[in-house]
């Protein structure tokens, strides 16, 4: 179950959005996104939820969303992707050790998840916890995502506060936890996050997996 049924109506507000956008955007995926990359990575990355015009348009994460441009380029730049990035589910760009997934699987409405979407999705993050041998190291963007997999492993939140930056060694499930803020346009634009900012957390969960 590492994805969920393609009409889940688990959140009757998604579900309710997913048929407006299959009236209106016939031609987009408009269903649960699946993750990116092989299961047997050791690095996961954590985001909140596709994008309407992105990730629910071409059915991969993060893929025509704006955040994408920034999250895309800097895994190929310390070597967790190879090809082309061409923004479409079929451009051959492929992750290397690396599998991209969101703490929600379905897009909202207002690019906002309420809580009650985040417990409901937890399964699934769950399942893909479960079915990931060789994880090693799982990078959050923004708080949605950091505070999803605190709860889906059952870790205190006082004990592990997210911060950009920050590193958190989990030592009952042997994973060091980065966190780094959303690769959002907001945070880019407004200058919360660079992507100079980005690369350097980036190479040091290179760097950490080089000396594992
Ligand atoms: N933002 C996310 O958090 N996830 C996506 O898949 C796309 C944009």
């Amino acid at each position: 179950m590492l994805c969920p049924a393609s009409d889940c109506n688990l959140c009757q507000r998604l579900n309710a959005f997913r048929h407006d956008n299959q009236k209106k955007f016939p031609s987009y995926f408009n269903a649960p996104v699946p993750s990116f990359g092989d299961l047997n990575a050791e690095l996961l990355v954590i985001g909140m939820a596709p994008g309407l015009n992105g990730a629910n348009q071409t059915g991969r994460p993060f893929t025509n969303d704006y955040a994408g441009d920034i999250l895309y380029p800097a895994l190929k730049k310390f070597g967790f992707a190879a090809g082309n990035y061409g923004k479409r589910a079929d451009d051959g760009f492929k992750l290397l050790n690396c599998r991209v997934t969101n703490a929600v699987r379905c897009v909202p409405p207002q690019n906002k998840v309420v809580a009650d979407e985040v417990n409901n999705c937890r399964r699934f993050l769950t399942d893909e916890l479960a079915s990931m041998p060789n994880l090693k190291i799982i990078l959050t963007l923004g708080t949605v995502a950091h505070n999803a997999l605190l709860s889906t492993l059952g870790c205190k939140k006082s004990s592990f506060k997210f911060a950009h930056g920050a590193k958190h060694f989990l030592p009952q499930q042997h994973i060091t936890l980065f966190d780094s803020y959303h690769t959002s346009r907001y945070n880019i634009n407004t200058g919360v996050l660079t992507p100079a900012m980005f690369n350097q957390v980036i190479a040091e969960i290179r760097e950490s997996l080089n000396v594992l």
